[in-house]
């Protein structure tokens, strides 16, 4: 197993090339099974859950392959099924579920089980698709779907869920008649997965909002135009943001959308950060002491949740106190007790921290325990004085295309090695 060192210390300089969007490239991949034929993306990041994807389409029949472009060949797709050698270490492998049942009638995919950052469920997933007419059972630990034909059906959402309102929109795309869509989740990457789906031939509306109207059509082809591109990654882009407030330094990220990134840039600018923004481009320095802020998660556009872990990290060097709720998953503070062992003073009260910000963190020996938790880590170890290793990086590899690499590039002292 690999693990990363760190010696901290040095304010970052420099420009990062955002890469392709993760959360953005999962849900298009599993578009491809609604369309027999060669799909083909652009900017698709080279990551372990994209890897788990591929592998998972190839079980089902699918040709994944995967150099400057991605190319998938959803032709001699035959067996509709994840399995849960695949799915327990990728949840999102439930994206599945909606368009295999949508285009072959029939799905059988594994339950994910709980996971670090809390249980998610898809029991929305699961009523959504019986509203359309959907049998659903569990059976020996995997959900099994069947339907002659899927009927539009209106669905208001309880609760705002992504992989959930990606899930519908692909098996709606292709049912009797019109969905509508409440409650959704508006995040970018359901705009992304609107668009290859129109691109496909399906008739979708509101992407973007929280009302989703979608007309089904009886069949969807794969785009003849150019290799369709993924969106950049606002995740990985807020990380390197927040890496260039926390060492003091001035980094330029290019291959991003700030619109994107609006909550969080707001928030950055308030901890004290100079910011500026063109089409593609975001310059972020330094700009004296970081101030305390406080913080909620939101669904998108709120502040969002995959930036809880990364924003606590440089409130730990704040002055002040900040207050930190995660209001999405009810576990997602397993960085906060590592982030201690550095010297952070963080106190945990159920989905609330309270971080009192500290003058220096300092190098120690860190386990990551989840993808968005281990960059929180890295963040610390650039800010720490001393020497940090961060052990079960497996998770950064999940979401942060090379990560070292970048960092190294701006200036950082980061290595991996073997354990
Ligand atoms: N929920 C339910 N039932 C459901 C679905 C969701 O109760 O059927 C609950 C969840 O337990 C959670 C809340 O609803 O409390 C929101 O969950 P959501 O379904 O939106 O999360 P997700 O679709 O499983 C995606 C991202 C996550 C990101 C969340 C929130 C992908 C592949 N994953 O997860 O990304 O944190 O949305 O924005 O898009 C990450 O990249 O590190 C990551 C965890």
């Amino acid at each position: 197993m690999d693990k990363l060192v760190v010696e901290g210390g040095t304010p970052l300089q420099g420009e990062i090339a955002v890469s392709g969007a993760k959360n953005a490239t999962l849900p298009l991949m599993a578009s491809a099974l609604l369309a027999s034929g060669r799909h083909t993306f652009s900017n698709t990041p080279r990551l372990r859950d994209i890897r788990t994807m591929g592998r998972l389409l190839e079980h089902m029949g699918a040709a994944c392959e995967h150099d400057a472009l991605m190319r998938i060949d959803t032709s001699n797709v035959q067996r509709p099924e994840a399995p849960y050698e695949l799915v327990k270490t990728m949840r999102a492998s439930v994206l599945v579920l909606g368009p295999l049942l949508a285009r072959h009638g029939s799905a059988r995919v594994s339950l994910p089980g709980g996971c670090a950052i809390g249980a998610r469920p898809i029991n929305l997933h699961l009523d959504a698709l019986k509203q359309m007419g959907a049998e659903v059972w569990l059976e020996e630990g995997y959900v099994v779907a069947r339907t002659r034909e899927l009927k539009g059906a209106t669905i208001t959402f309880e609760q705002i869920t992504v992989t959930g309102t990606e899930n519908i929109l692909m098996a709606a795309s292709l049912a009797k008649g019109t969905t509508r869509l409440l409650n959704a989740a508006r995040e970018p990457e359901i705009v992304a997965l609107a668009d290859y789906l129109n691109a496909m031939g399906a008739r979708i509306k509101g992407a973007g909002t929280s009302q989703i109207t979608i007309e089904g059509v009886r069949e969807l082809t794969p785009p003849a135009a150019a290799p369709f591109p993924v969106i950049p990654d606002r995740i990985e882009a807020g990380t390197y943001l927040v890496a260039a407030g926390i060492t003091g330094g001035q980094i330029t990220l290019t291959h991003c959308v700030p619109d994107h990134l609006e909550s969080l840039i707001e928030k950055l600018r308030s901890a004290g950060l100079a910011i500026e923004t063109s089409p593609g481009r975001i310059e972020v320095r330094s700009n004296g002491p970081i101030r305390s802020m406080d913080v909620k998660t939101y669904p998108f556009p709120g502040f969002p949740t995959d930036m809880q872990a990364q924003f606590m990290a440089l409130m730990t060097l704040a002055d002040g106190v900040s207050f930190i709720v995660e209001q999405i998953f009810e576990n997602r503070f397993m960085h906060a007790l590592e982030l201690t062992r550095m010297g952070a003073r963080i106190d945990l009260d159920g989905r609330s921290a309270m971080v009192r910000g500290v003058k220096n963190l300092s190098g120690a020996p860190v386990m990551a325990t989840d993808l968005r938790a281990s960059a929180s880590l890295v963040l610390a170890a650039l800010a720490a004085k001393g020497i940090t290793s961060i052990s079960r990086i497996y998770h950064l590899d999940r979401g942060y295309e090379s990560m070292e690499t970048k960092l190294s590039q701006v200036g950082a002292r980061i290595w991996r090695e073997k354990e």
